[in-house]
């Protein structure tokens, strides 16, 4: 089974013919991620992962480029951090450590188990279910895409991918191991040991950790309906798309949160969901941040159902619904965000936007995300 590429289901479409994702970088300038005044230091452009499809991006014709407001339009290559810079060997080596459930306290749970690549990299429930079939407190969020946010979590309690990793390896109620595990492990087989030891020096926790992170940074999608219809292929998307995308700028100003290429300003909002989990103000302990959670990116959001922190949203139009009555019901939400504006919607305005939430589907992934990795064998006993 060498080597086999399985194409999993609902992705890769059109293998990365004509894949445009690498040509941003040099040409209109865009601004950067996102507006935010508090954005991390970026790496330097030598330091740009090699993340997108292999193959040479199709010439496009920059001058057609749609400036949408909130500068929602076409991604940018990912940065790497100047400490662990992407490089194949990286993403083979991480690609199986994120496929192998002996990283785990009892050999069952992996990654992928929670982030699957055929449930649009999460799993399609409500909450994640963990360790001994225990639900954990939050929905596992998609990692598609992850690797352009500025901080990890629904509430951002972790700042890059590399430290993020290290999270559901020891957490209980997730994969339930131990640092001291881990290395154990990793050194039991072979080939982990000597991919680790010679790409980082070693081979133990802070390794693993950063190896799955560089892989992280391969899965990624910057291609869907929407960004050819910005870069001025009108006929990409809908009609109803079109008029969505209006109401999501304009009437609805999905964007004063949902903004950047990514669809996420990087901040922390409440916007009235949930009861218990009083989210960012366990992290800053700061009044303005209860009930707050990170803006998730809409980026491949029709895969991901169901929605929200808690997974209490079944819908896309649940989502949407939410929007038009949250405001309405201000008062039972203290602390609510004052972008949270009032509007209403018609039959056919929301129908409309779900359309254009659908073109944000991306379809030419990087084709590397798609191979399901053959695990190497533990070293025999002697
Ligand atoms: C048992 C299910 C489960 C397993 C296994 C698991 N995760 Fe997660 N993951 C979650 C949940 C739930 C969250 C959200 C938790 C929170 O925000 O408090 C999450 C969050 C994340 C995030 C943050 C994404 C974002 O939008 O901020 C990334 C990245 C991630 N996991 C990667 C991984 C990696 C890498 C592994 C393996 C080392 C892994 N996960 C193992 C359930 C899981
Ligand atoms: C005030 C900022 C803000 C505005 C305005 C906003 N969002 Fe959100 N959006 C968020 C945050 C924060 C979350 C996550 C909330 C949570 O889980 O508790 C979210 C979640 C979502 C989700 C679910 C994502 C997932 O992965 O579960 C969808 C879909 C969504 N928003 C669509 C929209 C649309 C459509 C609009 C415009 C009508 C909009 N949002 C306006 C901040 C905002």
């Amino acid at each position: 089974m060498k080597g086999v590429v399985l194409m999993l289901a609902g992705l890769l479409v059109g293998v990365a013919i004509g894949a445009l994702a690498f040509s941003f970088a040099s040409k209109k300038a865009l601004p950067d991620a996102s507006p935010s005044p508090a954005a991390a230091p970026m790496a330097s452009e030598q330091q740009v992962a090699k993340s997108g499809p292999a193959e040479k991006p199709a010439e496009v014709d920059e001058s057609k480029w749609k400036e949408l407001p909130g500068f929602i339009g076409p991604l940018r290559p990912v940065k790497a951090p100047a400490d662990n810079p992407t490089t194949d060997e990286k993403i083979e080596l991480g690609r199986m450590l994120y496929f192998d459930p002996r990283l785990s306290g009892n050999g069952a749970l992996s990654c992928a188990s929670c982030h699957n690549p055929g449930l649009g990299w999460s799993d399609g429930l409500a909450k994640g279910i963990g360790f001994q079939h225990g639900e954990l407190p939050r929905s596992s969020p998609t990692v598609l895409n992850a690797a352009y946010y500025k901080s990890q979590f629904w509430d951002g309690r972790e700042p890059t991918l590399e430290m993020q990793a290290k999270g559901p390896m020891t957490a209980a109620k997730e994969m339930n191991s131990t640092a001291e595990k881990v290395t154990a492990v990793v050194n039991s087989i072979p080939k982990y040991k000597e991919m680790l030891t010679k790409i980082y020096g070693e081979a133990n926790f802070e390794s693993v950790a950063k190896a799955i992170a560089a892989f992280e940074r391969i899965v990624v999608d910057q291609d869907s309906p929407f960004d050819r219809y910005v870069r001025g292929d009108e006929n990409a998307i809908g009609e109803s798309a079109k008029r969505g995308l209006d109401i999501f700028t304009v009437k609805g100003k999905c964007t004063s949160c949902h903004n950047g290429p990514n669809f996420s300003d990087d901040k922390f909002h409440n916007i009235g969901v949930g009861d218990a989990d009083r989210g960012r103000i366990e992290i800053t302990k700061k009044d303005e941040d209860l009930k707050a959670f990170r803006t998730p990116t809409l980026r491949n959001i029709a895969l991901t159902a169901p929605y929200m922190h808690d997974g209490s949203q079944k819908t896309l139009r649940e989502t949407i619904e939410h929007y038009e009555r949250i405001p309405k019901e201000k008062e039972k939400h203290p602390n609510l965000s004052a972008l949270m504006l009032d509007f209403t919607l018609t039959e056919q305005e929301k129908q409309d936007l779900e359309a254009f939430l659908h073109t944000l589907t991306g379809d030419k992934r990087d084709p590397r995300i798609n191979v399901i990795p053959d695990l190497p064998p533990v070293a025999p006993a002697k």
